[in-house]
């Protein structure tokens, strides 16, 4: 944030600290003081959300670490000790495991919000931008950290994956022998994506820093989509109101995430790997987790391998040039009849490329994906830039607090 702090040091000794390191002054700015727009919906505690969820496989992950053995003969025994013998062990590794999931839930629903609200538009680009950064480094993370218990499917998904590189023309083997530090999926394959799952999250967490700080030099966009004019009547303090207010959303998701936990933890992972890791045994169907199913869905869609990689990573990379690809100059989907239809279209597009990720890749599932993958690019690539230009906007509110008000009648 600019300007000078609010902040008024109690103390003789947080006057001291303060004026040496502006630290409490800063935080509180951040989180106390700082103006957040009157009419946020729960939709806009998914961040908070998300913070809680990186701390929780953070905290989860460096306990782990202490008892597994990133080492082929060992890793999936390893694992087995810490389910068996470690004490609260298993709540652990549950956390973890499932933490993953949910981790993967909250930023889906954090990016189709911001989809919904057009939160990727001038002036949070960069916001945007660093969300999309953030995402691909959660996957990366997400990958190497199945491969860890040695199972059938770390070992296969890993296999799977790894060898899509060899698709790029003349370079593609030599990277991908790199990628693996030998001629398959091995121990220092098994080493580096430990090194690495332990080393991301850590960058991740940089990049939220970053995030939260651009999020806080631009402000927080809001359901109506219009900027605040009038601190006094568009703004609420953060403290006590969003805090609280996300404090409630992240027990609630915790209840959720419980239930996962101590009912269904298993639910959400794969059978196949309880199965010691066995490269002369491919199980029947290599599936990716939940998560990963549409991109791996638009993947396969396409006939040859080099295409279906491009496609993969197009489907990524086009989502930060969104900021331009959406000309339209109203931000919330409110007010944008057109679109709404088109946000919710999409949505389903990405429930339908998931649900075929998980099916054989054969026959009317390889058309059906076909389609939706085409609706993908298309939806971004010709919707987005051409509704801009042709849909009619319905009138917006003059202010925030205009539409706090015509929303709840007083006057
Ligand atoms: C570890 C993952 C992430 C964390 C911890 C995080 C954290 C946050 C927080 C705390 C906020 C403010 C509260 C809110 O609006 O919910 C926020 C806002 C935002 N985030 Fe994230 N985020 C993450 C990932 C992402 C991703 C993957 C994207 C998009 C690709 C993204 C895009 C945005 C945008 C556009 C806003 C501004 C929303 C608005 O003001 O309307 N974030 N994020």
């Amino acid at each position: 944030m600019s300007g000078h702090s609010t902040y008024v040091p109690k103390s003789a000794l947080a006057r001291w600290f303060e004026s040496r390191l502006p630290l409490v002054g800063f935080m509180y700015d951040s989180f106390v003081a700082y103006p957040t727009p009157r009419n946020l919906n729960y939709w806009w505690t998914f961040g908070a959300i998300l913070s809680l969820m990186l701390v929780v496989q953070l905290i989860t992950g460096i306990v782990l670490a202490m008892h597994y053995t990133p080492h082929v003969d060992l890793a999936f025994n390893s694992v087995e000790h810490i389910m068996r013998d470690v004490n609260w062990g298993w709540l652990l590794r549950y956390m973890h495991a499932n933490g993953a999931s949910m981790f993967f839930v909250a930023v889906y629903i954090h990016m189709l919000r911001g989809l919904y609200y057009g939160s990727y538009k001038a002036p949070r680009e960069i916001l945007w931008i660093l969300g999309v950064v953030i995402f691909l480094l959660m996957m990366a993370t997400a990958f190497m950290g199945y491969v860890l218990p040695w199972g059938q499917m770390s070992f296969w998904g890993a296999t799977v994956i790894t060898n899509l590189f060899s698709a790029i023309p003349y370079v593609g083997d030599a990277i991908t022998t790199w990628l693996w530090g030998g001629y398959s999926v091995d121990n220092p394959t098994l080493n580096r994506f430990f090194s690495l799952h332990y080393l991301l999250p850590f960058m991740i967490a940089a990049v939220v820093v970053l995030h939260v700080w651009a999020l806080h030099v631009v402000g927080q966009n809001n359901p109506a989509g219009v900027e605040v004019k009038n601190l006094a009547r568009d703004t609420v303090a953060f403290t006590p109101y969003a805090t609280m207010k996300d404090a409630f959303a992240m027990s609630a998701f915790l209840l959720f995430f419980c239930w996962f936990i101590f009912y269904v933890p298993n639910y959400l992972g794969h059978a196949d790997n309880y199965i010691l890791a066995n490269p002369s045994t491919t199980p029947a169907h290599i599936v990716p987790e939940w998560y990963f199913l549409p991109f791996y869905a638009i993947l396969r869609a396409i006939p040859s391998k080099l295409g279906g990689v491009i496609a993969m990573f197009g489907s990524i990379a086009v989502l930060a040039f969104l900021p331009w690809l959406d000309t339209s100059r109203v931000r919330s989907a409110t007010y944008r009849p057109v679109f709404k239809v088109f946000f919710w279209a999409f949505t389903l597009c990405c429930v339908g490329l998931g649900y075929l990720g998980a099916m054989p890749a054969e026959g009317g599932y390889i058309t059906a994906a076909q389609i939706l993958t085409a609706f993908y690019f298309v939806f971004f690539l010709v919707i987005l830039p051409l509704l801009g230009l042709f849909e009619t906007p319905r009138p917006l509110p003059a202010s925030i607090a205009d539409d706090v008000l015509a929303k709840h009648g007083a006057h």
